[in-house]
């Protein structure tokens, strides 16, 4: 299933980044663990502050007993569409580090920031291979903290939808409208020579 990129690069990028996007409508086939593991391995080799590598990921694929727990901490918006998708991740990151030489745990400032470059680089190793990765944060947090045992020093970042894109025709009129790559703002909005 494929459906017309409009997307124009106003520089030369590589097709990949234009290719990556969010559909909903996903064909609910089972997820070989090997692909899913390449993905967590394409996440891995994110740069991140000190190597402190933050990230962590918790997974449940939808022929597994976890299944629906998982499902189930999505809000209902987003349980409504997610439920087709093959795998589930909770994408969690460690809010503290280990400075090289010490022993002590510190804060670490960019610890979502690492975690957003793994994500990142997950949802586009996905795109490449075919399949499809959806970021949402539409979710209970604190039932998921509890329900995943999540310890206190970590932070719940934002689940995924992983799956194959499927018919547009399976969703609600009003998502349909929305099943498209959208667009984004200009290169000259968002980068800012010398400053604001
Ligand atoms: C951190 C994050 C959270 C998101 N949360 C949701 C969500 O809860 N529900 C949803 O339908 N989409 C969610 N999205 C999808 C975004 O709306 C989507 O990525 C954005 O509109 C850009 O579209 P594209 O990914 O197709 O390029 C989320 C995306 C990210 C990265």
């Amino acid at each position: 299933m494929s459906t017309e990129n409009p997307r124009v690069a106003d520089h030369p990028a590589n097709r990949i980044f234009l290719d990556r996007w969010s559909p909903r409508a996903f064909t609910g086939e089972a997820m070989p663990q090997s692909v899913l593991f390449t993905l967590f391995e394409a996440a891995r080799w994110a740069p991140s502050s000190y190597n402190s590598q933050p990230w962590r990921f918790l997974y449940a694929t939808r022929d597994s007993a976890h299944w629906d727990k998982f499902l189930g901490l999505l809000i209902e918006f987003n349980q409504s569409w997610a439920k087709t998708a093959s795998a589930l991740v909770f994408v969690v990151s460690e809010t503290t580090m280990v400075m090289p030489g010490k022993d002590a745990r510190v804060p670490s400032h960019s610890h979502s920031f690492d975690a957003g470059a793994a994500w990142g680089s997950l949802a586009l190793q996905a795109s490449m291979l075919g399949w499809c990765a959806h970021g949402m944060v539409g979710l209970d947090f604190e039932r998921a903290r509890s329900a995943l045992h999540v310890p206190e020093d970590c932070r719940i970042e934002a689940a995924i939808a992983i799956g194959k894109q499927g018919s547009k025709t399976m969703l609600s009129e009003m998502l349909q409208a929305r099943e498209f790559p959208s667009p984004r703002k200009p290169v000259a909005e968002i980068a800012l020579e010398g400053g604001f």
